[in-house]
């Protein structure tokens, strides 16, 4: 063992090793966030909004899911899905509610804090629900700060045209980033009617004045729910921020799903543009299944899942 002479503290080896000018000969040639795509790229930060508007410069095309709990969070973060959303969709997919104008900013908060604690890149986006900005763009002010103190989050998303644009002003000048949400806002489903496409023919126009204007309001991106693939183009071709498209065609920056349609778990019909990339819904019940048969057979537990 070697005695210290001195009582100066050990030297930390980051002290000794001068700093190095060149990278090692088998270092992995490291690549500019500001030019590597933001889809796979594995960020030791936050993905932040200028991420996204370097991106939209780029033409890179890039994938947002939402997420409600810990565990979906932790997987989509380490898939390296760059945006998540804790949807108030948690209505539908969460809570067991038809539609998403009942949940509220309470059932919200807990669900969106999960998501930021089980996340360390991803940039999370909590969707403000029915109700809770409607009245002006104080009460949205007031709900955006609670959703940033309360969960965490990095930005917040709240659905409607010319109507909000006072709100999206306001909370942007508090320093929060805001997503925008046109075509069909599925917290008016009865105002329009049921699920309906919306921006077809002469309504193509509003769509796109409207997410110009929400743009122009500081909005860093723009959902496209249900419009025409050709009028998502054109809008996506009109802005300088990012379009998020749900059954919007491929002509949108980047696409959206909810995490439960894309990797089926939900039941029964799903929408049109929904693609479903795995049967979790059927693996979770062969799994319930083999759970109970083996109970019912006293398979499990066997000896090596038993104490001594
Ligand atoms: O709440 C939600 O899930 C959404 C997305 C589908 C855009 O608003």
């Amino acid at each position: 063992m070697t005695e210290r002479t001195t009582s100066a503290p050990p030297t930390d080896a980051a002290t000794t090793v001068p700093p190095r000018t060149e990278p090692p000969a088998n270092a992995p040639t490291p690549v500019a966030a500001e030019t590597a795509p933001l889809y796979g790229q594995r960020l030791s930060r936050r993905v932040t909004i200028r991420d996204l508007q370097l991106a939209k410069r780029r033409g890179d095309r890039w994938p947002m899911l939402t997420s409600y709990d810990m565990y979906s969070a932790e997987i989509f973060d380490e898939a390296g899905v760059p945006v998540l959303l804790v949807g108030d969709s948690a209505a539908n997919n969460v809570y067991g509610y038809e539609d998403t104008i009942p949940v509220t900013v309470d059932e919200l908060l807990p669900l969106a804090r999960a998501v930021v604690r089980a996340t360390r890149r991803a940039l999370v986006v909590g969707d403000l629900p029915f109700g809770s900005y409607q009245l002006g763009p104080d009460q949205a002010l007031v709900t955006s700060i609670r959703f940033m103190k309360e969960a965490g989050v990095q930005a917040v998303k709240l659905e409607g045209g010319h109507r909000v644009v006072p709100a999206v002003r306001q909370i942007v000048e508090a320093g929060i980033p805001v997503m925008a949400h046109v075509g069909f806002t599925p917290q008016s489903v009865h105002a329009f009617g049921g699920y309906r496409v919306q921006g077809r023919g002469e309504a193509a126009e509003r769509v796109r004045e409207e997410a110009l204007a929400l743009q122009e309001a500081g909005a860093f991106a723009v959902v496209l729910e249900m419009v025409p693939a050709t009028v998502a183009r054109d809008v996506t071709a009109a802005l300088t921020i990012p379009t998020i498209g749900i059954g919007a065609g491929p002509g949108c920056d980047a696409q959206v799903l909810v995490w439960q349609d894309m990797a089926g778990l939900r039941a029964g019909r799903l929408p049109r543009f929904v693609k479903t990339y795995a049967d979790l819904r059927g693996e979770l019940a062969r799994a319930a299944r083999a759970f109970a048969e083996e109970v019912g057979q006293g398979r499990y537990p066997g000896p090596e899942h038993s104490y001594e």
